[in-house]
């Protein structure tokens, strides 16, 4: 029976981020993915290749209506689809390769199958060869997470689907129905709206990106309509079926729609299925996820797990950063994340970040707070882009003016939130980032002028 160090299972952002983090920690460790391809949801169906498509289909859509405002004239813009799609399929490649090297690099064994817990510290791996039988003195769970399901909705993976499916479509749609107004439903809406398809979102709440700050959330609402984006709130989705060459969405209280795609977008559940937890007597909660304590062991000794299987935003550097930190505490160096600094981007144009506590939180919790609100609008690097919605809302501690939380909404928040972040893991107040320098001219600007604002000495406006 093959022994190592550390099993990890998954080879997603967690999964590779930590087995190659136990390997330069000197451990011996393998890693197990029931997928060909390495790099998980987030590498193969999920965040790359939206941000790919996200990419080309924002520059189809400059160059049909953007390019003129500066003067650039290319003529008639065409899609090539199926060029744009193998795009897409590159950058995959290119990095799910790229994590096949690290392992090789950093010698991590690679099994491919299906990964089954067999009591503590074994494993049963059931691969195309055959079963195995693998042992190890820690073992990892970094299984991820998979599309929620709807009661009434029968996934055909065609014309009803989730964002794997909606990031391959063949052809543009002329209707396409997006249930959920989350992180998925606006980016994937966007992609496709941009390229031509007529989108309407439904979304069971009165407001998108439920969780987010609701300023931060009605200005991006406002701006997503501008774009040609339909929303209808308050609308629960019970059913949607195919029928004939078209597809009929059910909503209740509401008229049925008919359209030509469906994109279920209602959120991920931890995939623990297949797991065989119970032969180690660990347990899942309400919603799935597997409990975890401030190491990242579950109730098993040395059985591990961390990402979008445990508790927490389903956010894939939140994933990576906690497999990192769990597998420094299992060699004593003592890694930890931070909670508080973890930040959150909807990569939709303009783009949506935060990081920290939302406004409504603070007031929710009554704590005292001072705002500082700055927008695009007078930036000059933002007008030069020509891309001068949005603003930057920061949020002090009304005593200490530590820095509470950061919220965006413009050109490229999902790099500057990045200032954020590192001023609220150092402990910084607004003071400290008004007195930075910012170089001149760029949107990073606007978050000095913001954190002047939070005790009303903004110059630009
Ligand atoms: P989500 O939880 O962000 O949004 C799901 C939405 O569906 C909610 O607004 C909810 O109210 C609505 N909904 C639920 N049931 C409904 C029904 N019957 N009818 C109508 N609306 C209904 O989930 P989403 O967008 O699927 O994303 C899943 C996870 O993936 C998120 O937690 C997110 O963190 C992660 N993700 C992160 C990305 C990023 O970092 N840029 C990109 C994509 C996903």
């Amino acid at each position: 029976m093959k022994q190592h160090d550390l099993i990890v299972i998954g080879a997603g952002p967690a999964g590779y981020t930590g087995a190659i983090r136990a390997a330069q920690l000197g451990m011996d460790v393998a890693c197990i993915e029931k997928e060909n391809a390495l790099g998980g949801t987030c590498l193969r169906v999920g965040c790359i290749p939206s941000k790919a498509l996200l990419e080309s289909s924002e520059l189809f859509a400059e160059a049909s209506h953007g390019f003129k405002r500066h003067g650039i004239d290319v003529g008639e813009v065409k899609l090539d689809l199926p060029k744009m799609l193998k795009q897409k399929q590159r950058t995959v490649d290119a990095l799910t390769k790229g994590v096949g090297s690290l392992f090789t690099k950093n010698e991590i064994t690679r099994y491919t199958g299906q990964a089954k817990l067999n009591g503590s510290g074994q494993i049963l791996l059931d691969a195309a060869d055959g079963e195995q039988e693998l042992k190890a003195k820690h073992i990892l769970i970094a299984t991820g997470s998979k599309p929620a399901k709807l009661p009434g909705i029968e996934c055909d993976t065609d014309r009803i689907g989730t964002s794997a499916d909606a990031l391959s479509y063949d052809e543009v749609p002329e209707r396409l129905v997006v249930i959920g107004a989350g992180y998925i439903g606006l980016e994937i809406g966007t992609i496709w709206r941009r390229l031509g398809s007529q989108v309407t979102v439904l979304e069971y709440l009165d407001r998108i990106l439920p969780g987010m700050d609701t300023e931060l959330a009605e200005e991006a609402c406002k701006i997503f309509k501008k774009q040609g984006l339909q929303f209808r709130f308050n609308s629960q989705v019970t059913g949607a079926r195919v029928a004939g060459d078209r597809c009929v969405v059910e909503c209740e209280e509401a008229d049925p729609i008919e359209c030509d795609r469906v994109l279920v977008a209602v959120g991920r559940v931890p995939n623990t299925e297949g797991l065989n937890l119970q032969s180690v007597g660990v347990t899942t909660d309400k919603g799935g996820r597997v409990s975890v304590d401030e190491r990242y062991q579950t109730s098993a000794s040395g059985l591990y797990a961390v990402g979008d299987v445990i508790r927490g935003p389903q956010l894939a550097h939140k994933a990576a950063d906690e497999a990192v930190a769990c597998v420094e505490q299992i060699s004593d160096v003592g890694g930890k994340v931070n909670y508080d600094a973890i930040p959150g981007v909807v990569y939709t144009n303009p783009e949506i970040a935060s990081v920290g506590q939302s406004e409504n939180a603070l007031q929710h919790a009554g704590i005292e707070y001072r705002k500082g609100k700055f927008p695009f609008l007078p930036n000059g690097r933002a007008r030069a882009l020509a891309q001068t919605e949005g603003f930057i809302k920061i949020l002090a501690d009304a005593v200490t003016d530590r820095v509470l939380g950061v919220q965006i909404i413009g050109p490229r928040a999902g790099e500057l939130i990045a200032e954020a972040v590192i001023a609220i893991e150092m402990g910084a107040t607004s003071e400290d980032i008004a007195r930075c320098s910012h170089a001149h001219p760029t949107l990073s600007e606007v978050y000095k002028d913001a954190s002047l604002a939070v005790t009303g000495r903004a110059v630009n406006i």
